[in-house]
């Protein structure tokens, strides 16, 4: 195990300079301020891990983590109530927890959160298990991370205000934009490391070090991703798939190979998911269209078979079943789409190509077709997506029924031939002319 030290006499100045640097923009984050109100009678605590290298790179953090020496449970209340005091209601989502046997806590509203976790040191029984957690010295605590750049803490009150601690390189590795472990072992203690390795990458542009980098390779090679439960890896890949680049995290995760070594192997299209996205609408959902990206990569099999692999997939990575429905019917549907769309002659039998089907299973038809030039179900999907789909009647089934049509499916069947009349141009946009149309095709 490496040493960590507190900072070297040569690195005070600039530490403590970043340090007071940490401290003067938290308040600018949402709870900052609460936050070192609540701490200023504690010698104990620091904020730690992604919250101190955002603040540092001058990033916006999700989420605040601090860590205390104990009471963090305690801490939690306190924060909670001088939040509720700045007018976090729990109109405001406003809710707190606590993890009794691992003595973390958090508190939440819709604007942020602050996680509080006691100093801890790990220990990983086996390769990919979660750690057992005994109590720690803050060096401990430092030691069990995943990365040297979030592993740097900040006193925030009492005689070790604005004082940095941090891992050996972690200040030079976070000023030259590394991304590099702790330890020999991390990869293969923790394979989820691997993952997060390719987010943080892509989300702050940084660089694994050689020896990080040959470790990754190294880890998925000796098939690391089998020891952690395929719930882990599922969280991690839903995280992917929320980062404000989506698509960079999931090349960096091809890039590393990380996609290819999971069971089964997936492989991803940036051109093809790049194309999904801008084909879909703002009602559209990024996620499920991102994670069928990746899905149509799945050896393509049967129907019935393929679509319960696809599934069974899913599910052992415990997407919502939401999520899973939508990935899986657009990765499954959009190949014969994309035949059905370019063979469709006219607005009204585009329609009928489409119905029933997800936004972004239409989308990812017209990004595969656009792998091929002309790509006409491409154009068409476009065409359907952006405009041909808001066309709507100026008549309601209502309005059919007072004009006498009598109650049942001729209704229904009344209001789909006049739909698809105005989509082809034969009859125009007054309420007069439509119920006109409807009362002649009575049968
Ligand atoms: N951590 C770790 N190994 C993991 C997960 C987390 O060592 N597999 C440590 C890291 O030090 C990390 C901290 O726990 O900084 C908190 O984890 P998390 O909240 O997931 O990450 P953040 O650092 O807050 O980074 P992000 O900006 O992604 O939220």
């Amino acid at each position: 195990m490496p040493d960590v030290h507190a900072q070297s006499n040569s690195r005070a100045t600039h530490a403590s300079h970043s340090g007071e640097m940490v401290l003067a923009r938290l308040p600018e984050i949402s709870g900052g301020a609460q936050l070192l109100r609540v701490v200023a009678g504690r010698q104990d605590a620091e904020l730690i891990g992604g919250a101190t290298r955002d603040l540092l790179l001058a990033r916006t953090p999700k989420e605040l983590d601090v860590v205390v020496e104990s009471g963090a449970e305690l801490l939690a209340q306190e924060l909670a109530a001088a939040l509720a005091d700045a007018g976090a209601s729990s109109d405001a989502g406003l809710q707190r927890g606590a993890h009794e046997r691992f003595e973390t806590a958090f508190v939440s509203w819709r604007e942020g959160r602050i996680d509080i976790t006691t100093r801890r040191g790990e220990s990983y029984p086996s390769p990919g298990s979660l750690p057992d957690v005994r109590a720690g010295s803050p060096d401990d605590d430092l030691r069990r991370r995943d990365f040297t750049v979030n592993a740097i803490a900040v006193g925030l009150a009492g005689p070790r205000r604005a004082q940095l601690r941090s891992a050996p390189h972690s200040l030079e590795d976070l000023e030259a934009g590394r991304l590099r472990i702790l330890h020999e072992r991390s990869f293969l203690d923790d394979p989820t490391r691997l993952l997060r390795l390719a987010r943080y990458s892509a989300r702050l542009g940084f660089e694994p070090e050689q020896r990080t980098a040959q470790l990754a390779a190294e880890a998925l090679r000796a098939g690391a991703l089998g020891s952690v439960s395929p719930a882990r890896i599922g969280a991690e890949l839903r995280l992917a798939l929320r980062e404000e680049d989506p698509v960079g995290s999931l090349v960096a995760l091809a890039e590393l190979g990380v996609l290819g070594a999971l069971d089964p192997p997936l492989s991803f299209s940036e051109q093809l998911a790049r194309g999904g996205l801008a084909a879909l609408p703002a009602d559209g959902r990024s996620d499920p269209l991102l994670l069928a990206s990746l899905l149509v990569s799945l050896d393509p099999g049967d129907g019935a078979a393929r679509e319960a692999a696809t599934k069974a997939f899913l599910d052992r990575l415990e997407f919502a079943a939401s999520d899973r429905e939508r990935a899986t019917r657009a990765a499954l549907r959009a190949p014969a789409l994309v035949a059905a769309l370019a063979a469709a002659r006219s607005p009204s039998q585009l329609r009928r190509s489409v119905r029933g089907e997800p936004l972004e299973a239409i989308a990812l038809a017209a990004a595969m077709d656009e792998l091929q030039p002309p790509a006409p179900a491409a154009s068409a999907a476009r065409r359907w997506l952006d405009e041909l789909r808001h066309v709507r009647l100026q008549v309601t089934g209502d309005d059919l029924l007072s004009a006498g049509v009598a109650p049942g499916p001729e209704v229904g069947r009344l209001l789909d031939a006049l739909l698809d009349m105005v989509l082809d141009g034969k009859l125009g946009d007054s309420r007069e002319a439509q119920l006109q149309a409807a009362l002649g095709a009575r049968t």
